[in-house]
């Protein structure tokens, strides 16, 4: 399958699990159809699938790898949404801005979730506040666009904080 053949880094692939599934369980929760949900599962599975082998191509190597096996536009337009102020595509339709939104937030919960004892049980969204205002905690992870992100789905951070922490432990990441 596509994810194991291009991404071998453990942790991306971790990664594009936790966003696949919040994805999957957002839709469900909306009351979305199989197919629809399928769609937004597949958008947040491989959202990254080309950034370990080209990251300088990211995410223009997937798109076109997506577009060539006729996979539906839908889900295409939301992976290449997902990181506006990188390539250039707005998030448009709901699946684009719930991905943008899950994106940055499902790996800084990780994060967190990896040096608490305890993981993901018994996390406040108070304490992942904490962690995204001391700027040298996972500092790769953009606070801009995590900000952006919930502006533009119209949900506030501490909600899709919640969401994700209530729903990401139970991944499958086999
Ligand atoms: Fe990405
Ligand atoms: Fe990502």
């Amino acid at each position: 399958m596509l994810l194991d053949d291009w991404v071998k880094n453990e942790k991306l692939k971790v990664h594009m699990k936790q966003v696949g599934h919040l994805m999957k369980v957002f839709a469900t929760l909306k009351g979305f159809d199989d197919l629809t949900v399928q769609k937004w599962y597949l958008a947040g599975l491989l959202h990254d699938a080309d950034w370990d082998q080209w990251p300088e191509q990211h995410c223009k190597r997937i798109i076109g790898e997506l577009e060539a096996r006729e996979i539906d536009p839908e889900v295409i337009r939301a992976i290449a949404s997902h990181g506006p102020r990188y390539f250039g595509v707005e998030p448009e339709h709901e699946i684009d801005k719930m991905l943008y939104a899950f994106d940055e937030l499902s790996g800084f919960v990780h994060a967190y979730s990896l040096m608490r004892p305890e993981g993901y049980t018994g996390m406040e969204v108070k304490g992942v506040k904490k962690r995204l205002k001391d700027k040298t905690f996972a500092a790769q992870v953009s606070r801009e666009d995590i900000a952006d992100a919930s502006s533009r789905a119209g949900i506030p951070v501490e909600e899709l904080i919640q969401f994700v922490i209530s729903n990401q432990g139970a991944a499958d990441l086999g």
